[in-house]
């Protein structure tokens, strides 16, 4: 008899320090959220530290993404500049030509959603972002084909979005860049 309130109290206790730990969970819940909101929200934990933006909705009336602007070009110095953009469900170019042993600098952005841009057998990997000129420079050892693959969900016809980069010889590359501002390797 004597031993029921004592229990009863027990028992109040532990609901207490029970209601006190699934506050304290929630808060931590709440806590994450609020970060990754934060993260995701704030413009300045987007993507990379030096952020160029370009309007996504007039990249194919003006500017660098313009449909004639697209593809390699030979620069004076020697090296090559790559620009592409993603949009649902390909890249254009479809086919990207680049010459081997030559530093090249990929420019390239989104005309909708986010896509990625991943050249297979190498470890180049972006994300497009549209509003966002990722950039990133690469050099590729020796000719050769590698497929490029979207590899963000964009929509539906996400799988079926790819692209191939070409790699030829820098000789080759010269050759065919004589009298053409652009260049890729789609007939
Ligand atoms: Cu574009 Cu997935």
């Amino acid at each position: 008899m004597t031993a029921q309130p004592h229990e009863a109290g027990g028992a109040d206790i532990a609901a207490r320090i029970e209601r006190r730990w699934a506050a304290l969970s929630f808060a931590i819940v709440a806590a994450l959220t609020a970060l990754a909101a934060f993260a995701g929200i704030q413009q300045a934990a987007m993507p990379q530290a030096e952020l160029e933006t370009v309007d996504p909705t007039t990249l194919h009336i003006r500017g660098e993404f313009t449909e004639g602007n697209l593809g390699s070009a030979l620069e004076p110095d020697g090296t090559v500049t790559v620009r592409a953009i993603g949009q649902q469900y390909s890249f254009t170019p479809q086919c990207i030509l680049v010459p081997a042993e030559t530093p090249v600098t990929f420019r390239a952005t989104s005309a909708d959603v986010v896509h990625g841009f991943l050249i297979d057998g190498t470890n180049l990997n972006a994300m497009l972002v549209p509003g966002y000129i990722a950039t990133f420079t690469a050099r590729f050892d020796a000719p050769g084909e590698h497929v490029m693959g979207c590899h963000e969900f964009c929509g539906v016809g996400h799988a079926g979005m790819w692209a191939r980069v070409e790699v030829v010889t820098r000789q080759s590359f010269e050759d065919m860049a004589k009298g053409k501002k652009r260049l890729s390797c789609v007939e």
